[in-house]
């Protein structure tokens, strides 16, 4: 089973180092298919991620992001090599153990909002709330995003990046430890495409969210701790910020 968040949290734990990483990759290797049709997405992905930390991945189209923050939301196995989350090998785990960990400890954004139309804002987070060991209210996940005033819109009457916002709280609104964003912003134009990385950004700040971000679009290096950068399944740059940029200061 997943630790619970009252295992993770309890002081001096099993004498746990000062600063245990949330994510602990180890040679992760990810090869879809077999034979001469196998395609190697992952290639030995070593990787520490930190509670509370904000990282970016980049890298070109195919170079493996996409897998490799599916293996950390538990949404696909790895071939080869090990993920541990607070110590528990997800890799390994079972389908009734993975879906806990999914429920509990992980938020997703995509590209695509994937909000229910019929819904108003407040009743898509609430589908999640429902479900989930300790939620906040969507009324307090909307207002975290900046759509507190806007709790009662269908999906149709709000902007992408509104939607976007919305999708946000969805994925946070469990109080997730690990925020993972799959180009959040790639369906919006720049100015719009700030205002959803300011709620990622806020979370993180505020909840202490691990909040990892896939994009294309280099200049949001500035906004992280640390800065990755796959190239055909494996990290060939890592990059450290002394200070990390607000997401209003960037040079757009
Ligand atoms: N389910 C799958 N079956 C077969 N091949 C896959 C599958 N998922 C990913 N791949 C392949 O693995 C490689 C890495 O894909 P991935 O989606 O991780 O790339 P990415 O860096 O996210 O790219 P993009 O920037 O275009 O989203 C690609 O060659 C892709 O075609
Ligand atoms: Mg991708």
């Amino acid at each position: 089973m997943p630790p619970t968040a009252e295992a993770i949290h309890s002081p001096g734990s099993a004498g746990a180092p000062h600063r245990a990483p949330v994510f602990e990759v180890r040679g992760l290797a990810r090869v879809f298919g077999e034979g001469t049709a196998a395609v190697t997405a992952l290639a030995g992905v070593d990787l520490d991620l930190f509670a509370g930390e904000l990282i970016v991945l980049l890298g070109a189209s195919g170079s493996g992001k996409s897998t490799l923050l599916n293996q950390l939301g538990g949404l696909d196995s790895p071939t080869q090599g090990t993920l541990r989350y607070r110590g528990w090998n997800l890799g390994v785990a079972d389908e009734a153990a993975l879906t806990q960990f999914r429920r509990n400890a992980v938020g997703f954004v995509f590209q695509a909002y994937n909000l229910i139309p019929s819904l108003t804002a407040r009743e898509n987070v609430a589908l999640i709330t429902e479900i989930c060991r300790d939620p906040m209210t969507p009324e307090a996940a909307l207002d975290l995003v900046g759509l507190g005033a806007r709790l009662d819109h269908f999906p149709a009457q709000l902007s992408g990046g509104e939607q976007q916002r919305v999708a946000i709280a969805r994925a946070i609104a469990k109080r997730p430890e690990v925020l993972l964003c799959d180009e959040p912003t790639g369906a919006l134009d720049v100015k719009t495409g700030i205002t959803v990385l300011e709620a990622i950004e806020r979370i993180n700040g505020e909840l202490g969210t691990l909040a990892v971000i896939i994009t294309h679009n280099a200049i949001l290096a500035d906004m992280a701790d640390r800065v990755f950068t796959l190239s055909d399944g494996r990290i060939v740059n890592a990059r450290t910020n002394a200070h990390r940029g607000s997401v209003r200061d960037l040079a757009w």
